[in-house]
């Protein structure tokens, strides 16, 4: 059980008054207990006869069984895809194509409610998340997309985009229903068809979502999903008639798909791994920062790709800074995620709780200081407090290796110099957040981040207008905005 455990041992005795129970209710969420693969518009049986559990990592409960394509199913799957981009979907007017984009934007919007529960319980992250977040986010990216659709070629003047075909998307399992709308919006907006593999745990939204498509009357075969593992995706990837692979996840697996498929032609997009820098200069707006670090690094468990896991903290500051943070962190209320006034929700598997208390084992080991507030962790399911380390080495793997979970590393500077230095020493370059009161420090430092995305006095603040990708081992290619359609088009001479 998660509460006898090593990495959480240290959480003290359980606050002196609790907050009276809010939950959402469950009942809008009506799940079927098999749930096939979704290919050429309807739902079928996998031929690999291969089915896995989807539980609820709060609770371990178990919620429904998914099936898990093999390489059959992924052939069928893009077959399907391939049938669509020949058949009626690219030869549809562009503003016909935006319809259906709009349509899939507004069902998202009134179907909110229950994607929100369904997200919640299968991925463990806070209701107020997955309801204030995730969802009208992925509504948004829909509305964006849906816009361009008939505007690409002003967005891409004297240029004559075209689609590719079909695209092969792997999702992971921090933003589900978000991740397969920065993959899938754009795709069908640029006028392609597209394999989607969700997470293996958490594919619920994405089965719903299939049935949003019905819905909408989106032509059999233009979005199909596959549920799966591993093994599912790197057939996909190597499926030989795919035009495009967009792909975020961990570093390792993205350099095996580019691997893969060096030398095939096939476009490729890669959103992975990441130690972002949150630095706070001594001018900031101090309390500001503070609410800025904790959500920089506490929101969706640290289950995100562009977390700001490394604080960076002007000396002069530090002591301040620190004590505010530990008061701060006292106040963050984790437990059941559908429980509307939860702050931190539960660790998404039992892999991941794994890996978290490992490198928090190697931090304590490095001689790292550990901070956890007193809390009560759940008995069942997968928890981790939220977690400080001081004193914490440039060298030390917290300071270096992303640990996608509650977890803040804070190390100091002196100088503006030595805080991009130390920003830039990692090898990743996901995203950044800068805390000061100057205007012209920002662009200073924005400038001399290798970060794709860098923040200025704030955190983890989400646009469709706005590109989103990496440097360096974060990947290449942008999601988002105009730039997240040139993934998805060819261009015509
Ligand atoms: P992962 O990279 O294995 O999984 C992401 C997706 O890729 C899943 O849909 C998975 O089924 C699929 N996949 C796995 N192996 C594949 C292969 N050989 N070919 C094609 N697709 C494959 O990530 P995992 O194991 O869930 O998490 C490991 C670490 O990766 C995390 O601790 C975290 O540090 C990082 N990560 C980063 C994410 C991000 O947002 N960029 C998301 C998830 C994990
Ligand atoms: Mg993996």
């Amino acid at each position: 059980m998660a509460a006898k455990s090593p990495a959480t041992r240290a959480v003290p005795s359980p606050l002196e008054w609790e907050y009276a129970p809010a939950p959402e209710a469950r009942d809008i969420l009506a799940l079927e207990d098999r749930y096939g693969l979704y290919i050429g518009g309807e739902q079928v049986a996998p031929r690999s006869r291969k089915w896995f559990p989807t539980i609820s990592p709060a609770t371990e409960e178990h919620l429904a069984e998914v099936a898990l394509a093999g390489p059959r199913d992924v052939d069928l799957a893009v077959q399907a895809a391939r049938g669509a981009f020949e058949g009626e979907w690219s030869a549809l007017r562009p503003a016909e194509r935006a319809k259906y984009l709009f349509r899939i934007a507004r069902l998202i919007q009134e179907r909110s409610r229950e994607l929100a529960v369904a997200e919640s319980l299968n991925g463990g992250k806070p209701i107020k998340e997955s309801r204030d977040v995730d969802i009208p986010l992925a509504a948004a990216h829909f509305f964006y997309y849906a816009g361009w659709a008939d505007k690409l070629e002003y967005a891409f003047p004297n240029r004559k985009p075209r689609p590719l075909g079909v695209a092969g998307q792997i999702i992971p399992w921090n933003f589900p229903l978000l991740m397969l709308s920065w993959k899938i919006a754009p795709a069908l907006a640029c006028g392609n068809t597209v394999v989607l593999k969700p997470a293996e745990t958490t594919p619920l939204t994405a089965l719903i979502f299939t049935d949003i498509c019905r819905q909408a009357g989106l032509p059999a075969g233009v979005v199909n999903i596959i549920t799966g593992d591993g093994s599912t995706g790197a057939h996909l990837v190597k499926h030989p008639d795919l035009d495009k692979v967009a792909f975020t996840g961990s570093t390792g697996v993205g350099k095996a798909i580019r691997r893969e498929l060096a030398g095939t032609g096939v476009k490729l997009t890669l959103e992975l791994g990441r130690k972002a820098a949150n630095i706070i200069f001594d001018d900031c707006a101090l309390d500001q920062a503070v609410e800025g670090v904790v959500h920089g690094i506490y929101f969706n468990q640290g289950h995100v790709c562009c977390a700001g896991s490394r604080l960076l903290v002007q000396e002069s500051i530090y002591e301040p800074l620190v004590a505010k943070l530990k008061r701060r962190l006292r106040t963050i209320r984790v437990g059941d995620p559908l429980d509307k006034n939860t702050d931190l929700g539960a660790i998404n598997s039992r892999m991941q709780l794994d890996r978290i208390r490992e490198l928090v084992a190697s931090g304590e080991g490095d001689g790292a200081e550990m901070y956890q507030p007193p809390c009560r962790l759940p008995e069942r399911g997968y928890w981790f407090a939220p977690t400080v380390f001081t004193n914490v080495a440039q060298s030390s793997r917290i300071a270096q290796e992303e640990i996608f979970g509650p977890v803040l590393s804070v190390l100091t500077f002196r100088t503006p110099e030595e805080a991009v230095e130390k920003a830039n020493n990692t090898p990743y370059g996901l995203s950044a957040g800068v805390w000061t009161e100057k205007g012209s420090r920002i662009l200073w430092m924005a400038e001399r981040l290798r970060a794709g995305v860098v923040w200025a006095n704030t955190f983890n603040r989400f646009d469709p207008t706005s590109p989103f990708g990496g440097y360096k081992e974060s990947g290449f290619g942008r999601e988002g905005g105009l730039h997240g359609l040139e993934p998805y088009l060819r261009f015509d001479r």
